[in-house]
């Protein structure tokens, strides 16, 4: 349809999140959940600017986010601003900041909005909230295993059961050690400047086709090279070499512990690189095991280095961010969002407009009995006032009119299963409590 000049649309923009009150119910249930978890293990809350000047990405983030999916522009005063597409950067510039006065470990959470420049698409938006769980100054697999296990309990928090998502679990190094020791094999070496590209190059693997993977493999290691990492490179050969190098040792340290704390849903995936540059330890991934969704929901991992950026020693820091919209794919396809209630537990439906004063009146003397109450102030029948309450979904309704202005007493419906009981005003909020609580 053509549109009105000076006409302006009711769409958002494209890929940004508007939520109406049900969205925003479920938005809170998922971040108090999170945060109920996370704050048992002692992690704290902090927060920073939407906003950060440009250079904070431009060496660590990964290249295809820096270059293809940064709001980036100019501010008045010819700045390079980026609205933050990821949270690592922001904290890791905080603890560098600091980091002679703050007293290490820290454990710090925060759940900030990002914005990236995708195509949307299932489980892909341009802006998403990330709850961001990050240790710093454990350097010790014991962190790995805590942030790794904190995702776990996360997930079980939400109500997921092992069965119903899986840790998938490598290190970065691992797969350059693993290919070196390959490729020895055949008197091949695999150069040290190579093996950044080699990475984002796997992370990109799934979203290329076979031949085309084949021809950038080649065209990046070389015919004989890109052949061994083809033919030779897989959970099979890998499980075969691991033990013989330190990353891979490491990560068979940490699966053991994981098992050895009750977490079963763990697997190696020798494949999993995640597209990070900072990234340089154990890295993980939860996935969700159903068919209907069987995607990444959330990932992280260890990142030392990242303070190279602001040109000091490096901090060990590890940690992960978990997505709201993937995470809320997940619960759906599971069946695990609680059903909706409304935040009013009384709606007081009025006879006529010249009893609106005094049912104003008695929802104020109501809320101080700790019951959240509205009053309908509009001008419709009785009949229309009580759908507009059930449509809302408010639990509980009575009707205000001369009668019970004079009496005090008031009949007291539940909506859903039309049961009425006579109390008095007195009595109203213990009786909405007993059947609510
Ligand atoms: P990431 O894997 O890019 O990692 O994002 C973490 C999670 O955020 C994803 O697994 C997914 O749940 C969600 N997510 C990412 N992009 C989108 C999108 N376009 N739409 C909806 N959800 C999305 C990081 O951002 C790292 N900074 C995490 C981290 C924290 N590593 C260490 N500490």
């Amino acid at each position: 349809m053509q549109k009105k000049k000076g006409v302006v649309s009711t769409e958002s923009y494209k890929g940004v999140r508007d939520f109406y009150p049900e969205d925003m119910a479920v938005q809170e249930y998922l971040f108090e959940t999170m945060r109920d978890v996370v704050s048992h293990f002692g992690y704290e809350e902090y927060s920073t600017s939407i906003l950060e000047p440009s250079e904070l990405y431009a060496a660590k983030t990964s290249e295809e986010i820096v270059n293809e999916q940064t709001y980036t522009f100019e501010d008045r005063g010819g700045r390079q601003v980026t609205l933050r597409p990821e949270m690592t950067p922001s904290v890791a510039r905080l603890v560098a900041a600091r980091r002679r006065e703050l007293a290490f470990p820290l454990r710090w959470f925060s759940i900030p909005n990002v914005f990236r420049y995708e195509r949307p698409q299932r489980g892909r938006l341009r802006e998403h909230w990330q709850l961001n769980c990050d240790l710093f100054g454990v350097a010790a697999l014991e962190g790995d295993i805590e942030v790794i296990l904190l995702a776990y309990e996360l997930m079980r928090a939400f109500g997921a059961t092992e069965r119903e998502f899986e840790i998938r679990i490598n290190h970065r190094s691992v797969i350059p050690e693993t290919l070196d020791l390959l490729a020895k094999k055949h008197n091949l070496s695999l150069p040290e400047e190579k093996q950044q590209d080699l990475l984002r190059l796997m992370d990109r693997k799934d979203k290329l086709s076979e031949e085309e993977y084949g021809i950038r493999l080649a065209t990046l290691l070389g015919d004989d090279l890109a052949k061994v990492v083809l033919l030779q490179y897989n959970a099979a050969t890998v499980r075969t070499l691991i033990a013989e190098t330190t990353s891979g040792k490491r990560l068979l340290d940490l699966l053991a512990a994981l098992e050895a704390r009750g977490v079963a849903n763990i697997v190696h995936d020798p494949y999993l690189v995640r597209g990070f540059d900072y990234y340089t330890g154990i890295i993980f991934e939860v996935f969700d095991t159903s068919k209907e969704n069987n995607r990444s929901l959330f990932g992280g991992g260890r990142y030392d280095k990242l303070f190279d950026l602001f040109g000091m020693d490096s901090i060990p820091a590890v940690g992960f961010g978990m997505g709201d919209v993937t995470l809320r794919d997940f619960l759906e396809t599971h069946k695990l969002l609680p059903a909706y209630h409304s935040p009013t537990e009384l709606y007081i439906a009025v006879a006529d407009t010249s009893s609106h004063a005094f049912a104003a009146q008695l929802a104020q003397r109501l809320r101080r009995h700790d019951l959240t109450v509205v009053v309908d102030l509009g001008e419709k029948k009785v009949g229309d006032q009580i759908k507009t309450a059930t449509k809302k979904r408010v639990p509980f309704c009575i009707v205000v009119g001369t009668k019970e202005e004079q009496t005090g007493v008031y009949t007291l419906k539940h909506l859903e299963s039309k049961h009425e009981i006579i109390v008095h005003e007195q009595d109203i909020a213990d009786a909405i409590f007993e059947v609510l609580e």
